[in-house]
């Protein structure tokens, strides 16, 4: 009798214990299947600019798309100091610019690669390379890196959002 009542508060705490299991692991699940915190909403995608270190290129995500995100060095930054073509595409957030690009060549959309030791991005498809600020530096493509539309908020940018600087370089055909 005794020993009937004890294996049903064994099964009971046992159950106890497997419920908390359950939830928690629902609660991990949803943790994974929720999207990360840079994206706010369908369509659009808000990167916290200030994470990003000087002359690390990051390839972020925007609508399935890959986005190059490069803070630019002091380096990179005298190199286009002459050059109004990459200084038109130079994107200022803060103190900081950056190179912000999809991350797909406009030749026939293979993913670039960012060469550290060159500070350029080298396709693999057909040899075509593009300079850090996403100009075209050997042919084929024919055009430099397209840049995603984005707002600038603060320290974060939202992409998917048009805001005027964006609009700018669209009007002045920096980008398609
Ligand atoms: S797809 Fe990049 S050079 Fe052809």
């Amino acid at each position: 009798m005794e020993e009937n009542s004890r294996r049903g508060f064994m099964g009971k705490a046992f159950g106890a214990v497997a419920a908390v299991g359950a939830v928690g692991s629902l609660v991990a699940m949803k943790r994974t299947w929720d999207p990360l915190p840079s994206v706010k909403a369908a369509g659009f995608t808000t990167l916290d600019m200030s994470k990003y270190e000087e002359g690390v290129m990051v390839t972020e995500k925007w609508r399935g798309k890959p986005i190059f995100v490069l803070k630019k060095t002091l380096a990179i930054m005298a190199e286009e100091k002459d050059k109004p073509e990459a200084q038109a595409r130079n994107i200022k957030v803060g103190d900081a610019n950056f190179m912000i690009a999809i991350g797909l060549c406009t030749h026939l959309g293979c993913i670039p690669a960012f060469r550290n030791d060159l500070n350029d991005f080298k396709c693999a498809c057909h040899g075509g390379e593009f300079t850090a600020s996403g100009l075209v530096q050997k042919a084929p493509p024919p055009r430099g890196l397209d840049i995603p539309p984005f707002k600038i908020n603060g320290n974060k940018l939202v992409l998917g959002e048009v805001g005027p600087e964006w609009q700018t370089m669209k009007d002045n055909g920096v980008t398609l």
